[in-house]
């Protein structure tokens, strides 16, 4: 018989950073059970973790506001938790869109919960951001730090989070940890899954990515003028397969447990900033593309500088980001690269 504690639910497992926790989970001994609207994802995706992992993925499309198709499917399962990917995330769109954001972040989550509850499932692991800590005062950041948002995509997050420390006061079964990912980049070695932006990348290393590749002519490097170490904006940039094992390593710290861990909220990250021009550089050595750049205005919205304290990962998970900026380069060419127009094959 299956061990019941190696049962996991992932929400949002066709995406970026799903799709590389399920190659983690597969190879932890996890089995696992995608559920995903294909709202900013594809099933080619899928089809290619299936390859990797060499045995078809449980899928289910589904949406996780839909509580009767949640519900099918804890009734079809017993799971031991949930990781919890699945929500919108791009800052500028929530901006204009709100409601959608709210709705889709919030209330779906809301939803996941109650049937979590009706199911009497009460370990998640769910997608928190770096967004969290707004401005960060005290650099690095720990878990302690004050949290603000300064956009609704941040707000949906902060929202989040207060629901799960609610709830964990509401009762002492519930083990809900929020990691809080830094800047998650790069791809899995095999070139065979990546980030896949819909539109013109928001974020520094697709964008940089896609100029490398042709697609673009060139980056806009937003801001010269931070009192960091050449004036462009630094961030903790982490590979998505060390974030990958964050996920494994927090089901695993789950599994150990014999109570309820309440509100449990770790950071995700390398515990080192990286300027953009820094990656900038790295990613042209890497390439051996010549990658045009301008200065342009600050971004509304951006901070000078954002890296973690890992050290409650370390000391509580044992997890330990290990893979270099050049690695994340490394991966993120091969799979761009190979795959100019991402999934879109035809
Ligand atoms: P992604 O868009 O690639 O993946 C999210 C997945 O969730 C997609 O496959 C999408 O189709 C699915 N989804 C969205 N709404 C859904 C719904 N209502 N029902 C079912 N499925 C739904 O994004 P990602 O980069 O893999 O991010 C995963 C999570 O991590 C998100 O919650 C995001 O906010 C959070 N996060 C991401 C970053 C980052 O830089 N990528 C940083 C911090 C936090
Ligand atoms: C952004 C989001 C944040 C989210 C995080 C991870 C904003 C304001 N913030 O953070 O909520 O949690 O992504 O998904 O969007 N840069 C350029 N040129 C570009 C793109 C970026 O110079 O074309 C710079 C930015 O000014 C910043 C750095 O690169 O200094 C990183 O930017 P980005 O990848 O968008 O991540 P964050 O701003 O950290």
């Amino acid at each position: 018989m299956k061990n019941i504690k190696n049962k996991i639910l992932v929400t949002g497992g066709a995406g970026y950073i799903g799709s590389h926790t399920c190659i983690a989970l597969h190879e932890a001994d996890y089995d696992m059970v995608v559920y995903d609207n294909l709202s900013n994802s594809s099933r080619e995706a899928i089809n290619r973790v299936s390859t990797l992992i060499g045995q078809p993925i449980d899928f289910i499309e589904g949406d996780i506001r839909d509580a009767d198709s949640l519900r099918q499917v804890f009734a079809a399962h017993q799971f031991f938790g949930v990781i919890h990917f699945a929500g919108l995330k791009a800052v500028g769109e929530s901006v204009a869109k709100p409601l959608m954001y709210y709705d889709n972040n919030v209330n779906g989550t809301i939803t996941l919960l109650k049937v979590m509850a009706e199911h009497e499932v009460s370990n998640l692991v769910f997608s928190s951001s770096a967004t969290v800590y707004g401005d960060p005062e005290v650099l690095p950041i720990t878990e302690e730090s004050p949290r603000s948002s300064t956009n609704p995509y941040g707000q949906s997050k902060l929202t989040v989070e207060h629901i799960l420390e609610d709830l964990a006061l509401s009762d002492n079964r519930w083990s809900l940890i929020p990691l809080r990912y830094f800047n998650p980049v790069g791809a899995h070695p095999s070139g065979q899954i990546g980030e896949d932006p819909n539109d013109i990348p928001n974020n520094l290393m697709p964008y940089i990515s896609q100029v490398a590749v042709g697609k673009l002519d060139q980056l806009s490097i937003f801001g010269n003028d931070y009192p960091t170490v050449d004036g462009t904006g630094v961030r903790d940039f982490i590979h998505v397969t060390d974030l990958a094992q964050g996920h494994v390593a927090a089901l695993n710290y789950l599994t150990q447990q014999q109570q309820g861990l309440g509100f449990l909220p770790i950071n995700l990250g390398t515990g080192k900033g990286t300027s953009v021009l820094e990656l900038l550089t790295a990613f042209s050595a890497v390439s051996g593309q010549n990658i045009p750049f301008r200065f342009v205005e600050r971004r509304a919205g951006d901070i000078a500088s954002c890296y973690a304290s890992a050290d409650k990962a370390q000391a509580l998970l044992g997890w330990k980001a290990s893979l270099s900026i050049t690695d994340m380069c490394q991966d993120t060419w091969h799979w761009q690269s190979i795959n100019p127009n991402g999934y879109n094959i035809a």
